[in-house]
């Protein structure tokens, strides 16, 4: 049987990102130096407590039994520990509480979980791909729904709500958001909760940039709202946070009937992760924050360095107020050209490597994500580099 006539692969379009990265590929091969905004893979290393309690921890034979599906219970406590503290929230770490082996995997899971096909999903788009496609995958039907600069995604969301009928039940949100880096305050989930509730809609939130946030901004989480947890479920990433996007640690937190729904399937599927990796991940909730601060303050500085670099170049953007992306509209002379192309210009002319905002959904088309995982340095190459590109105008039809 060709792979094409599986229904589930079948459902998978090409993925986007693989022609830039071709590209990328094909350049580096030739020797030509490329810098690299595509991926949002942090460059840097995990804080060496964490990994010195890593391998203190797999040292000890214990460690290296199965675990337990849902997470141990040291690290769930944590879970609900950090929860309390940053959000003033409180959290049962039995019935509330669920390790995931990154939020990536939770998330799929629990659309398998909730999912069969007639349920319809709202999913914003453009969004990171995994909302949309842990759906798909699932067999559920997606309505997408605008977001980015200048819409308002409430009303977006409102139209979307009206004109599907049966109504959707699942409802997707992801502030700050990946990509567009779009942010908002604790009245907006409010609203959100209010809107799940009338429509009967179950929403999984996704703050895996929760910490990641600049110029004094605090994040809220939607579980802050009263009552958000007859409605919701939200997942976290140690990824960006703690710099650990390799040791694929997350969880979900919140309405008890989604977070026994996904231990259930993951009980069938997993033995939770290696244990020695859920032991360092409590020390990162529990032991000293400085490091996150460090880690934001960094993408903060390289976020002010692009920005100022891009607008000497002509391009100007908006700054984003969290997350480790900027979302930068293609300047009106390329728009036309699609996010794509545009993207394929930059790093054939400029050595640059971004991401097409088409990757993220059609809404996103006139952007580009620009990942702040370059150093100092090579941030400020890349901009004398897109520089020299714009000023020599390039050879596109304007
Ligand atoms: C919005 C968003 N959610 C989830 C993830 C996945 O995180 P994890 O590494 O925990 O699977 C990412 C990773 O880039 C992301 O951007």
């Amino acid at each position: 049987m060709d792979e094409k006539e599986f229904y589930r692969i079948q459902r998978l379009p090409p993925y986007v990102f693989a022609v830039v990265n071709d590209l990328k590929y094909r350049a580096r091969s030739a020797g030509e130096d490329i810098i690299d905004f595509g991926m949002g893979n942090p460059d840097q290393p995990t804080p060496k407590h964490i990994v010195d309690r890593l391998i203190e921890a797999a040292k000890e034979g214990r460690n290296h039994r199965y675990s337990v599906s849902r997470g141990i219970f040291g690290l769930r406590k944590a879970v609900c520990g950090f929860y309390k503290r940053r959000f003033d929230v409180d959290l049962d770490p039995d019935s509330e509480a669920i390790v995931t082996i990154g939020s990536k995997e939770g998330l799929s899971h629990l659309a398998l979980s909730i999912s069969n096909p007639g349920v319809t999903v709202l999913a914003p788009n453009p969004t990171y791909p995994i909302h949309v496609y842990a759906f798909v995958i699932a067999g559920a039907d997606i309505r997408h729904v605008p977001l980015g600069p200048g819409i308002d995604f409430f009303a977006s969301l409102k139209e979307a709500m009206e004109s599907t009928w049966p109504h959707p039940q699942v409802l997707v949100v992801n502030f700050p958001s990946n990509p567009t880096a779009q942010v908002v305050e604790l009245d907006f989930y409010e609203k959100v909760v209010a809107f799940a509730k009338e429509y009967k809609v179950m929403v999984i939130s996704d703050i895996a940039y929760s910490e990641i946030a600049f110029d004094g901004y605090r994040p809220p989480s939607i579980l802050q709202v009263p009552g958000a947890k007859d409605v919701a479920v939200e997942f976290y990433s140690l990824s960006k946070t703690y710099n650990m996007p390799g040791w694929r640690v997350g969880f979900a937190v919140g309405n008890q009937r989604l977070v026994r729904a996904l231990t259930r399937m993951k009980s069938y599927l997993d033995y939770g992760l290696f244990q020695p990796i859920q032991v360092a991940a409590a020390i990162a909730l529990n032991g000293p924050q400085d490091c996150v601060t460090e880690i934001a303050q960094l993408y903060q500085d390289r976020r002010d360095l692009l920005l100022d670099g891009l607008g000497r170049a002509g391009w100007e953007i908006e700054k984003p107020k969290a997350t480790m992306f900027v979302w930068a509209r293609i300047p009106d002379e390329y728009r036309k050209l699609g996010s794509l192309e545009f993207s394929k210009l930059l790093l054939q002319e400029a050595k640059v490597a971004v991401a097409p905002g088409i990757g993220f959904g059609k809404h996103g088309d006139d952007f580009v994500r620009i990942a702040l995982i370059e150093n100092e340095h090579r941030t400020r190459q890349a901009t004398r580099s897109i520089r020299r590109f714009f000023n020599a105008g390039a050879d596109v039809q304007r």
